[in-house]
């Protein structure tokens, strides 16, 4: 008998990423949950069991979980550095997903929980300057997390590594850096910087405007991890035997910046640059130490930056010229 996965947040990037390539090997039964109606989710899969419910309940995480074996949650309310700044209390109530999964996750004896966490759990002194060196994943402590939402990734690891110790279910956590790719969001508020960019000059180029606005000086740092090689660690730890946390991320730093360069070579055009200082900035530099993972669990990406945002361009520029399915991948929010 195939053994069954339960994805919560299917109807979103990661999640969505992940759903497919469970279907694309064909060896595991695949139950999806996400809060968003299903015509919003980013992909879905007649394939799989589809349920659109509010995982924050914990009537609804009871009844997902039922005869699972293993659970990956995805699902919180999130988005890049203009959602999360200014919605730090809806940020923090997807505590209550994990809580309520790992309750279910016990009560219905499931065998193994994935949680998703962030790059945004880091020490915020640790990541003052531009070209940093790559956080490890003992700079999270002193806890000095991002306000609201990385507050709420470290205290749910936290509560992952404790259900682990007190009720012995198996966990896995990795602490994401700054993920895109296709079939992600490119407008409406929750978009980060790499398609958020991509999409700005897609635009200047389309109407032959000059400028595009930037937020910050365009001097912070960071790096990005392309979807497909997030997809591959997300695995790989998954099937480990650790239980520790690690870094998913990329270590090619760029400034925001150099990021435009990139993108500007890709586009075949140069556009000036607004900088708007008042816009949400987040950390002044930030990108991640792979040494521990790639010695524990082997992993490492294989995508450039380049490589990457080449495909993430061209899909929003197909998005933006075919007009379909904008809807889903630049809405601001979910209705509550
Ligand atoms: N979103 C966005 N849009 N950011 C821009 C833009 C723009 O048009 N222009 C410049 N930036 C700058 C932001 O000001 C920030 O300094 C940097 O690009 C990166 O912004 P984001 O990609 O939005 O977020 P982040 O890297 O600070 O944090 C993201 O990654 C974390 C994991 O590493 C967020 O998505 C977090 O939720 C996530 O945990």
């Amino acid at each position: 008998m195939k053994k069954k996965i339960l994805i919560c947040g299917a109807g979103g990037f990661i999640g969505g990423h992940l759903a497919s390539r469970f279907l694309k090997e064909n060896k595991y039964d695949l139950v999806c949950a996400d809060v968003k109606p299903k015509e919003y989710w980013f992909q879905i899969f007649d394939e799989a069991e589809n349920h659109s419910l509010d995982l924050k309940e914990y009537e609804n995480t009871s009844k997902v979980t039922k005869n699972v074996d293993y659970i990956f949650n995805f699902a919180c309310n999130m988005g890049g550095m203009g959602f999360i700044e200014n919605n730090k209390a809806e940020c923090m109530l997807s505590v209550l997903v994990n809580t309520n999964l790992l309750r279910s996750a016990v009560k219905n004896s499931c065998k193994k929980y994935f949680f998703s966490s962030s790059a945004c759990v880091y020490n915020g002194s640790k990541q003052n300057q531009t070209f940093i060196s790559g956080l490890k994943e003992t700079d999270a402590y002193p806890a000095d997390p991002e306000d609201g939402y990385g507050w709420e990734k470290l205290f749910s690891e936290r509560m992952c590594r404790h259900f682990n110790e007190d009720f012995g279910i198996d966990t896995r956590v990795v602490r994401y850096h700054n993920i895109y790719g296709p079939l992600g969001t490119f407008d409406g508020g929750r978009e980060k910087a790499p398609a958020a960019l991509c999409r700005k000059i897609i635009l200047a180029k389309k109407n032959n405007f000059k400028e595009i606005d930037v937020w910050g000086d365009g001097e912070q740092t960071r790096s990005f991890l392309y979807i497909d090689d997030c997809i591959q660690g997300t695995l790989d730890v998954f099937n480990s035997n650790s239980n520790e946390v690690f870094n998913v991320g990329s270590e090619e730093q760029v400034s925001i910046n150099q990021m435009i360069e990139i993108i500007e070579d890709i586009a075949n055009y140069k556009v000036n640059k607004n900088y708007q200082i008042d816009k949400p900035k987040g950390v002044r530099g930030r990108s991640s130490d792979n040494s521990f993972i790639q010695k524990q669990i082997g992993w490492k990406h294989t995508h450039t930056l380049k490589e990457g945002l080449i495909k993430t361009y061209n899909w929003i520029n197909n998005q933006i010229e075919s007009g379909t399915n904008i809807s889903k991948f630049s809405k601001s929010t979910i209705e509550k």
